[in-house]
């Protein structure tokens, strides 16, 4: 059985200067989601783009004639005071780091009133206990594979065994009748290691540099989605 895994590239490694065209090539080349980083200079140490862009760019975000989900990664703080004006640019999906909310419970609660879906962001040192008691609230676990602030890291090989945990909570929360949550990566995914990533129990794969690197968008994510193949 084929699994749904998702491709959601970074364009964080994008030409800026050239953001819609940047956003449609990759969706037409294959990508399913686009990965839109905000970085704050303040959680990280590192500036890039706000709402503002978000809603540039949510008119280049199709696929096959619907809106793309937009999988907005807040690495700011606070970071509350930013989450409705996301959810007016058109971001899908809003995920944070806890570390940077004083109420995470309370942050969960206003990304679902603000109608997009919730995920929760955990850096390669942070410990899963996180996790314990918000299952029923997120739509997404991302595990970080890079400290968070800047694109084109090498892959923390220790996200594998996190991972495997993870997955692990996941299908025990499955099988007890929660509902699916994704499970993505970020952080030096590449189509040579990609494998190993799912492998481990990933479905949702963050790339930057490894697609925006190459001139050519359709023959990287088509290899990544060869080495998916089978897994
Ligand atoms: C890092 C960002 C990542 C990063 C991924 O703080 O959250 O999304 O841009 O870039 P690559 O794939 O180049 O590691
Ligand atoms: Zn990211």
């Amino acid at each position: 059985m084929s699994k749904d895994y998702i491709i959601a590239p970074s364009i964080l490694s994008a030409d800026f200067a050239r953001l819609g065209d940047e956003v449609k090539n990759v969706l037409d080349s294959g990508a399913d989601w686009i990965h839109f980083d905000v970085m704050d200079n303040h959680y990280v140490p590192n500036l890039t783009i706000g709402p503002l862009v978000c809603e540039a760019i949510r008119s280049y975000a199709i696929k096959d004639g619907k809106p793309a989900c937009i999988d907005v990664h807040l690495m700011v703080e606070p970071v509350d005071r930013i989450i409705p004006d996301f959810a007016k640019a058109g971001a899908n999906l809003i995920s944070f780091h806890p570390e940077a909310s004083a109420h995470i419970d309370r942050t969960l609660g206003l990304i679902k009133d603000c109608g997009c879906q919730a995920g929760i962001t955990l850096n390669p040192a942070t410990p899963l206990s996180y996790l314990e008691y918000i299952l029923d609230k997120v739509d997404l676990i991302l595990l970080m594979s890079v400290n968070p602030g800047f694109g084109g890291q090498s892959f923390i090989p220790s996200t594998l065994e996190k991972l495997k945990s993870v997955r692990g909570m996941l299908n025990a929360y499955e099988a007890n009748g929660g509902k699916k949550i994704r499970l993505e990566v970020d952080g030096g995914v590449n189509a040579s290691n990609i494998a190993q990533i799912a492998q481990a129990g990933a479905d949702t794969f963050v790339a930057g540099s490894a697609i925006y690197s190459k001139p050519d968008y359709k023959a990287v994510i088509d290899s990544m989605r060869e080495a998916l193949k089978g897994i």
